[in-house]
């Protein structure tokens, strides 16, 4: 596991848009892994510049993302596909054809968990993953307990993810209780996988994210186990690390290997 600390919130997520921009110029079709949530909105609008720029461009690309709540239809304000389209889809150059996200308004959510997991699978599984971190230690929206092996399906939201995410909605109550999710398994087979997380609230998920044992009550744990991952963080994303000498050593200030 790569481990890079940068000195700023802001060069963390530099750093993330960064990989996601080269990627996309080392390999124009990827199929992207998607993710939500406040922290992927700087990420994104320093993609949004890059592609102003000229420098990265979604055309070819595919994307899924991570997940969608149970319930809510594309254009519900709260919906994940809203977040999506305002945050960069509709600025962006990708071709809405090729963006996926689960129906939360299916009729059969989990049917349309299976068919989201067949397209992943169809499309040749994701290239480059993009993950944020909950609090709890969730990816996606795969709670503590989740099958390790899981592929896509419903997941009923903890108390605590629905209180981390009422801001975006009127009122508490309205923050659903299920979402249709990607799997701990289908996000392991990626080929690629950069899990970004800033900020103090974060400091012990990123912990036992990175130092603990692999256990289903941290989620993100078992990304010990993929074979090219990278968590990026802040300073004090960091701060219960203890390994912490180390990572600095072998990627100073969250740059390029040292030795
Ligand atoms: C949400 C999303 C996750 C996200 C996480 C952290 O509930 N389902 O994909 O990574 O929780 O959210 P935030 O970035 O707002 O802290």
């Amino acid at each position: 596991m790569k481990i890079l600390i940068h000195p700023s919130a802001q060069k963390a997520v530099d750093c993330v848009a960064d990989l996601l921009a080269a990627r996309l110029r080392n390999d124009p079709a990827s199929v992207l892994g998607l993710a939500t949530g406040g922290t992927m909105e700087a990420v994104y609008a320093r993609l949004i510049a890059a592609h102003r720029a000229g420098q990265a461009s979604f055309a070819r690309a595919t994307s899924f993302n991570l997940d969608e709540y149970v319930g809510l239809a594309p254009d519900h304000a709260g919906s994940y596909w809203r977040y999506m389209r305002q945050h960069l889809f509709d600025q962006v150059d990708i071709d809405p054809s090729r963006a996926h996200l689960p129906r939360g308004d299916a009729a059969d959510p989990e049917a349309e968990a299976a068919r989201y997991e067949a397209a992943i699978v169809a499309a040749g599984d994701i290239g480059f993953q993009l993950l944020g971190l909950g609090a709890n230690g969730h990816i996606g929206f795969n709670e503590p307990t989740s099958s390790l092996a899981s592929l896509t399906r419903i997941k009923t939201l903890t108390r605590s993810t629905r209180e981390a995410n009422a801001r975006y909605y009127d009122r508490p109550e309205d923050v659903p209780h299920l979402a249709i999710t990607m799997g701990i398994g289908t996000i392991m087979r990626a080929q690629e996988v950069v899990l970004l997380a800033y900020g103090a609230a974060k400091s012990r998920a990123v912990a036992a994210l990175i130092e603990g044992p692999i256990s289903a009550a941290c989620p993100a744990s078992i990304l010990q186990m993929h074979r090219r991952a990278t968590v990026v963080i802040d300073e004090a994303a960091a701060a219960d690390l203890t390994l912490r000498a180390y990572y600095d050593e072998v990627h100073p200030k969250g740059g390029p290997a040292a030795i």
